[in-house]
C-alpha cells in the first residue's frame, strides 16, 4: 500500500528540528509581546492558509500570552512548482485588526510576492504593529525585500514539502521538511 515517506528523497528539517525550532520562536515572541500583554493590548496570530497552518497551530501553543488566531487565504502558485505571479485573497479576517499587534506567521518566503501584498493589504487597516515570521527563508536571488522580526530557517532553492508545504496539496501532513523524488512529479 501506499507509504507517502516513500516519496521522499531527502530529508531537510526533522521533525525535532522544526519543533525545537518553533518553541524558540515561540519563546521570543513570547518575551517581546509580554508588555504589550501587560497593557491590555491585543495580539493576532495570523496565518496564511493553507500552507501556514501548521506552523501557526504549533507556534501558537509555544507562545504564552493571550493571543487570537485569525486566518487569511491567499493563492500565489496554483498546483504548480513556480509562482503564477498572481495574487489572490481566497478568504479575508474573520476580525478587524486595528489597534492589535499582529503577527503573521508564514511557512516559506520564496519571491516574497505573497508576504509583500499582504504586508500592503494589512498594514491600511492601521494595525498597532505588523510583524512577520516565516518558517523557512528560501534563498533565492530575486526575493522581495521582507522585513521579518524571526525566520525560523534558512533553506536552499529547492522545491521543499512537509509541515504545511505542499506539491499539488499533497504532502502538507509530513512532520517533518523534505524533498521530493523526482519521479514523483511525473
Ligand atoms: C506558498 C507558501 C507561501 C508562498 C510563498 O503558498 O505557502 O504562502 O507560496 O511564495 P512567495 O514568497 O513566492 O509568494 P501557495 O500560494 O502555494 O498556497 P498554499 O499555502 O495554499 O500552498
Ligand atoms: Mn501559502
Ligand atoms: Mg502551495
Amino acid at each position: 500500500h501506499y507509504d507517502m515517506h516513500n516519496d521522499i528523497k531527502e530529508v531537510f528539517f526533522t521533525e525535532q528540528q522544526i519543533q525545537k525550532r518553533v518553541a524558540e520562536l515561540g519563546d521570543a515572541l513570547t518575551q517581546e509581546f509580554q508588555s504589550v500583554a501587560d497593557k491590555g493590548e491585543t495580539i493576532v496570530l495570523v496565518s496564511v492558509l493553507r500552507g501556514a497552518a501548521i506552523f501557526m497551530a504549533d507556534l501558537a501553543r509555544y507562545m504564552n500570552v493571550p493571543l487570537e488566531m485569525d486566518y487569511m487565504a491567499i493563492s500565489s502558485y496554483g498546483s504548480g512548482t513556480k509562482s503564477s505571479g498572481v495574487v489572490r485573497i481566497l478568504k479575508d479576517l474573520s476580525s478587524e485588526i486595528k489597534g492589535k499587534h499582529v503577527i503573521i506567521a508564514e511557512d516559506i518566503l520564496d519571491s516574497g510576492l505573497t508576504l509583500t501584498y499582504l504586508l500592503k493589504n494589512l498594514a491600511s487597516r492601521e494595525p498597532a504593529s505588523l510583524s512577520v515570521v516565516p518558517l523557512l527563508r528560501k534563498k533565492v536571488k530575486e526575493q522581495a525585500p521582507i522585513d521579518c522580526l524571526h525566520v525560523g530557517f534558512e533553506c536552499p532553492d529547492e522545491f521543499i514539502v512537509g509541515y504545511g508545504l505542499d506539491y499539488a496539496e499533497k504532502y502538507r501532513n509530513l512532520p517533518y521538511i523534505g524533498v521530493l523524488k523526482p519521479e514523483v512529479y511525473e
